[in-house]
């Protein structure tokens, strides 16, 4: 399968030209499988609520998932890739999963970051998305922190994670390497580069978007700075295989009993 990340550098507000920016650095792409960064259409740094108003869409059914469907079968492709979904009078940060002919699939953000909390409505639950007869875990930039997040989706039955990103933490791709190893999955990061400046309120986001593989290696990166298009070959069959040695399996040797803290609503507070 070839999968790929595409590191762009959208201008804040500019849908129409970031959308047509995609498509250009899309001309001529022979992938299975590419994954796009969070708010690829939109921009980050949201200064009040009459902005989402005017850059929010449902999804299906707005121009950016009609501009995914058609790029996706323009080039037989499988595309993830983060959007400003408005549903109903809620926000969401939101990753939508789309294949050529195949329906929509959406993803809400479970962890937000920053004033993403001013915006947005977390979401509930993690999603899988079957593109390309492979099991796609959708997680979005600051879920990275969260090893939950990988963990859950790869329990799920991910064989690959899909990571829109716009980083601006350190680590994350290091971070990516040990998901990966501790789940035996693939993951693919699509990070932005470029900064915004907006409402006195600075970003500046790190590109390095990276392929690791369910070795915990490091496949691909992208530049720090720019835009990049990267593509390797993988073979997600390898991440159903739990193994580590001959005698241990990882998702088989879990012990849940011991975890049960993890679930506790008081986050661990009271431990005694
Ligand atoms: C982030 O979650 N966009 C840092």
């Amino acid at each position: 399968m070839r999968v790929g990340f595409l590191q762009t550098v959208p201008e804040f507000g500019e849908k129409e030209r970031n959308l047509e920016r995609v498509a250009e650095l899309l001309e001529g792409v022979s992938a299975d499988l590419l994954v796009l960064p969070e708010l690829f259409s939109t921009g980050y740094l949201f200064t009040d609520s009459k902005e989402l108003e005017a850059l929010a869409e449902p999804f299906p059914g707005g121009p950016t998932s009609q501009f995914l469907a058609e790029i996706a079968a323009r080039h037989d492709i499988a595309l993830v890739a983060g959007v400003l979904e408005k549903e109903g009078s809620r926000y969401f940060n939101s990753a939508v999963a789309v294949e050529p002919g195949g329906s929509l699939e959406v993803y809400q953000k479970v962890h937000l970051f920053r004033e993403e909390k001013r915006w947005f409505v977390p979401g509930t639950r993690f999603k899988i998305a079957r593109l390309k007869d492979v099991a796609v875990g959708l997680m979005i930039c600051f879920d990275w922190f969260f090893p939950e997040s990988a963990r859950v989706l790869s329990l799920m039955g991910a064989q690959i994670l899909c990571h829109p990103s716009n980083l601006v933490l350190p680590h994350c791709q290091r971070a990516m390497v040990t998901r990966c190893l501790e789940n035996r999955v693939f993951a693919i990061t699509a990070n932005r580069a470029g900064m915004e400046l907006r409402g006195g309120n600075h970003m500046a986001f790190t590109g390095a978007s990276q392929i690791t593989s369910r070795a915990g290696e490091v496949l691909l990166q992208g530049p720090d700075e720019g835009e990049g298009l990267g593509v390797v070959d993988i073979d997600p069959q390898q991440a159903l295989d739990k193994r580590l040695t001959p005698e241990n399996d990882l998702f088989l040797d879990r012990n849940p009993e011991c975890y049960k803290i993890l679930t506790d609503v008081s986050h661990g507070r009271a431990v005694s």
